[in-house]
Formats: structure tokens, C-alpha cells, sequence
């Protein structure tokens, strides 16, 4: 029995950097079976109507994390995405290369960013030769353990995360989702000897420029959840260090300030997390936010329900509760 096809159209983003000064999308129309891959779409175009199609992919079964793409605006591995959905909720299929990397040609994408960044974090175990691994042993850890970084071994480095990162796009300092998972996974196994430090440094080193905005744990295909370990992180840097960076001093002045009243004194927050200097330096700004809202100059006051808001930080201090 022939398979049933539905008429499958693709704009396929094109760019070759030695022939097109800018980008153009191409379009091409298939009949294919609905639970048809979009990555064997692609393939099937390039084989048989543009043999110029540039495209990365390997392992043809969501393990590889080569294949990630835009699909439709979405961050998607093309092996594992069928086109039915797509074609159902959008009529056609968009085809992207991923965001926040350079095209080298169509949906190739320079990964140099995204593999530095991960560099960056030491991603090994940091050992002090004074208390070296037992030679010839194993260093066994228990079930407990393994249970904290159980997400991040499920990463395949697809970068589905960087490019679906806002804070990657406005800051290349940022060392982006996946490369903190990784740090975070670095931070909690017992056998590594450099957690402290590692979180010391990451404190200046771009941890803070996340916006908690959660499309990268959204874009993640294997459910690593990188937003909940840069929580996490910034919950043990505040640890180690009290909040004296930038960052850790607003995380810190946001949560007494809700605390205090539920709801946020914004001149107090600026004088928390940036100091007397800090609020000189954005008294512009401030006499502008006040010119057009006059209510942040109403004295404080506490919110109706504030005894809601004080069960929430009970819950909060107590450490088996945390979210
Ligand atoms: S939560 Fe942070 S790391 Fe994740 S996408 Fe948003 S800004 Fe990037
Ligand atoms: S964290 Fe998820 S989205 Fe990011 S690289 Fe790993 S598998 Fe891909
Ligand atoms: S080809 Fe390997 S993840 Fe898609």
C-alpha cells in the first residue's frame, strides 16, 4: 500500500558567503509522509533538486546534536522533528540556521563561540595533587550524589540553547546556557577540588548576565534544563560569597525588598545593588522614570496578603523546600 504524502512547501534560508552579498530564502515544495524527518527533507532535496544545500548533520538519531537548526523560529534537532506538526501549525516549513553564530554557508553556522565559551569553564575535574584519585581504585559516589547533576549528562552539545539565548545575542561575555550546566555539574561532583574557585570566578565572569528568561531550558531537546542550573548556581555563589558582586547584591537587595513589604522599593534596590556611586551615575535615568511615574515617589507600603508572601520565604529558608 503507497504511503500517504501531504504537500510539504520549505523556505529554506540560503546564503553563500562567496556568491550572495545577502541572504535570500528558497523555497521548494515535496509531497512527503507527515512523520517524515524534516532532516530527511532536507536530504532529499539536496539529493535531488539543489545539490548545493549546505547542512550538518551525523548521527540521524537525536544523539549527535548537529543537526539543530531553526525550524518555524523554533531552535529544533531536524532528525527528530516531524514535518506533520510544522506543515499542521504553520503551513509551511521555515528553515534557519541557529542564531547567535556566524553563517559560513546556509544552515552552516560557525560553532567556534559556542565551543570557547564551554572551554572556558575548565569542563574537567579539577584535582588537588596534595589529595590525588586512589590509583587503580575507584572513586565511587553515592546514588545521592549522582542524583544532583543527573540532568546535564544528557546534554549532546547541539547548542540549541545558545541560540535561543537573548543574553548570548546582547553580550558576548555571557558564556552561555549549556557551558554553565556544565559548570554546574563541575561544582556539585565530590570529586572535584576546584568548586569554590569555579564559583568565585564565574561570579565576575558573566553568571549574573542571565535574564532568567528560561528559552533555553524551553529550546533543550534532551531536558537538561540549564535555567535551573544557573539558579542553582547563583544560589550557591551567593553562598560562598554573600552578595557582593553586582549581580548577586540585586539578587540578594530584590529579595529583601519583597520580603520587607511585598512589593519592590525601586530607589532602594538601585542604592543595594550599585551603591551611592551607582545612584548618582543613574540619577538621569531616575529623574526621567519620575518625570513619567510619579507613583515611585509614594512613600512604601505593604502589600495586602503580605502574610501569603511571608509563608513563601518560610518555605524559602527552609532548604528541603526549595523549588
Ligand atoms: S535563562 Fe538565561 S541562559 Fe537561559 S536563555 Fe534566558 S538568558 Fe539565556
Ligand atoms: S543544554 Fe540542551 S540545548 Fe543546550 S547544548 Fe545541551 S542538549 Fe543542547
Ligand atoms: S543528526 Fe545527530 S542529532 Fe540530528
Amino acid at each position: 500500500m503507497t504511503e500517504a504524502t501531504v504537500p510539504a512547501t520549505f523556505d529554506i534560508y540560503r546564503f553563500d558567503p562567496g556568491h550572495d552579498r545577502v541572504p535570500r530564502y528558497q523555497r521548494f515544495t515535496l509531497d512527503l509522509p507527515p512523520h517524515t524527518p524534516i532532516l530527511t527533507a532536507l536530504l532529499k532535496i539536496r539529493a535531488e533538486l539543489d545539490p548545493s544545500l549546505a547542512l550538518r548533520y551525523s548521527c540521524r538519531s537525536a544523539i549527535c546534536g548537529s543537526c539543530a537548526m531553526q525550524v518555524n523560529s523554533k531552535s529544533r534537532l531536524a532528525c527528530e522533528t516531524p514535518i506533520g506538526p510544522e506543515l499542521a501549525r504553520d503551513g509551511r516549513i521555515v528553515i534557519e540556521p541557529m542564531r547567535n553564530q556566524a553563517v559560513l554557508r546556509d544552515l552552516v553556522v560557525e560553532q567556534e563561540p559556542f565551543w570557547r565559551n564551554y572551554d572556558r569553564i575548565r569542563p574537567h575535574l579539577i584535582l588537588d595533587p596534595r589529595h590525588p584519585m586512589p590509583e587503580g581504585r575507584e572513586n565511587p559516589m553515592t546514588t545521592e550524589e549522582v542524583e544532583r547533576f543527573k540532568e546535564t549528562p544528557r546534554c549532546i552539545a547541539c547548542a540549541a540553547c545558545f541560540s535561543a539565548c537573548p543574553a548570548v545575542e546582547a553580550d558576548p561575555a555571557f558564556p552561555g546556557p549549556m557551558a554553565l550546566a556544565k559548570l554546574y555539574r563541575f561544582v556539585v561532583d565530590p570529586r572535584d577540588q576546584g568548586h569554590q574557585d569555579r564559583l568565585l570566578r564565574i561570579q565576575t565572569d558573566g553568571l549574573w548576565l542571565c535574564l532568567r528568561c528560561h528559552l533555553c531550558t524551553e529550546a533543550c531537546p534532551k531536558d537538561v534544563r540549564p535555567s535551573e542550573r544557573i539558579r542553582d548556581l547563583k544560589e550557591m555563589a551567593i553562598a560562598v560569597q554573600g552578595g557582593t558582586e553586582h549581580g548577586s547584591k540585586h539578587a540578594v537587595g530584590f529579595k529583601e525588598n519583597l520580603r520587607d513589604r511585598g512589593l519592590l522599593n525601586e530607589m532602594k534596590l538601585v542604592r543595594q545593588t550599585s551603591g551611592a556611586v551607582g545612584v548618582l551615575e543613574q540619577l538621569p535615568q531616575g529623574i526621567h522614570i519620575v518625570r513619567k511615574k510619579r507613583e515611585v515617589l509614594r512613600a512604601p507600603h505593604r502589600i495586602e496578603g503580605m502574610d501569603e508572601v511571608e509563608k513563601i520565604y518560610e518555605a524559602l529558608d527552609r532548604p528541603e523546600e526549595k523549588p
